[in-house]
């Protein structure tokens, strides 16, 4: 997958790294979306409307090799994988059988063809993490999303975020890629690999009206991965504690909205009215 999809591997040490190195890299990026989706998924989010109850039907649509999928089976709901790429099902499948979980159902399609695949209007819980800057119509997307969950149900939304990539494509010296993004519209994606701007990236404005429009209530926006992808691994790896002072700041700044601009994701919890 090209490191664009991903967001912007700001500052990253791209060399070999060993296991441990990649977990705590891994957890540095993900601490702050798990804790708010851990919350709706075990009843006990801020604004008690998730509902999410012991055996949830959560639908990952670009779930990919199920990162997400399989922890959120290990509580015990029912999850259903959404994704275009067989070879991502495959590794799902093989990563599902490695943790010993049941309850993951995989199934080959993409956002637009969730309907046929789900149960319209009975689903508890949508994850929708790194795919709306890649389908063809943001909006329409978020429609579909929509229509798949019931009426109070979540929408766990991950996008990427633009002012962080602008910064980082300045920082590296290509200012005409950090100028075409910074007037990059939300509604129009990159072509990956051969437009420089690559996928679409939102501002958290952007995504508020978005949402709206698509018939569903902001309870939260947290930025995800503000300094994650700007240290240096080596200092993660090798000062004792780093790399959980490094999650602990993530979680401390995660929910002050100044910090919004300045993260490479943005991760929204959003009620279906
Ligand atoms: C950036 S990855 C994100 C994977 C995972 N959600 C995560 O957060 O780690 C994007 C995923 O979306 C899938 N995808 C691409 N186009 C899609 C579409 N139109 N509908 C649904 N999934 C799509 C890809 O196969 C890939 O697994």
């Amino acid at each position: 997958m090209p490191a664009d999809q991903r967001g912007d591997q700001r500052g990253d040490q791209r060399g070999a790294q060993s296991p441990g190195q990649l977990h705590r890299r891994s957890a540095a990026r993900t601490a702050v979306v798990w804790e708010a989706l851990r919350e709706v998924l075990d009843g006990r989010d801020a604004a008690g409307t998730s509902g999410a109850g012991p055996s949830a039907l959560v639908v990952d649509v670009g779930g990919g090799t199920g990162g997400f999928a399989v922890r959120v089976a290990e509580l015990g709901h029912r999850v259903v994988v959404v994704d275009p790429s067989p070879d991502a099902l495959a590794i799902l499948a093989r990563r599902a059988e490695e943790s010993g979980v049941t309850g993951i159902t995989a199934r080959q399609g993409d956002l637009a063809s969730l309907p046929g695949l789900v149960p319209a209007g009975e689903v508890d819980v949508v994850l929708c993490h790194g795919v709306l800057e890649i389908v063809e119509d943001p909006a329409a997307a978020l429609a579909v999303l929509a229509q798949v969950l019931r009426p109070g149900g979540t929408l766990s939304l991950l996008v990427n975020q633009r002012h962080a990539a602008v910064v980082a494509r300045a920082m590296a010296g290509h200012f005409g890629q950090a100028r075409a993004l910074l007037d990059a519209p939300a509604t129009k994606p990159g072509t990956p690999g051969t437009d420089p701007t690559g996928p679409r990236r939102f501002t958290a404005d952007e995504i508020t009206a978005v949402l709206d429009d698509a018939g569903f209530d902001l309870r939260t926006m947290h930025a995800v991965r503000v300094f994650a992808d700007l240290v240096p691994s080596s200092l993660v790896d090798l000062e004792p504690g780093a790399a959980q002072a490094l999650v602990d700041l993530e979680h401390a700044v995660s929910a002050r909205p100044e910090y919004l601009p300045l993260a490479t994701q943005l991760h929204t919890l959003a009620t279906r009215r």
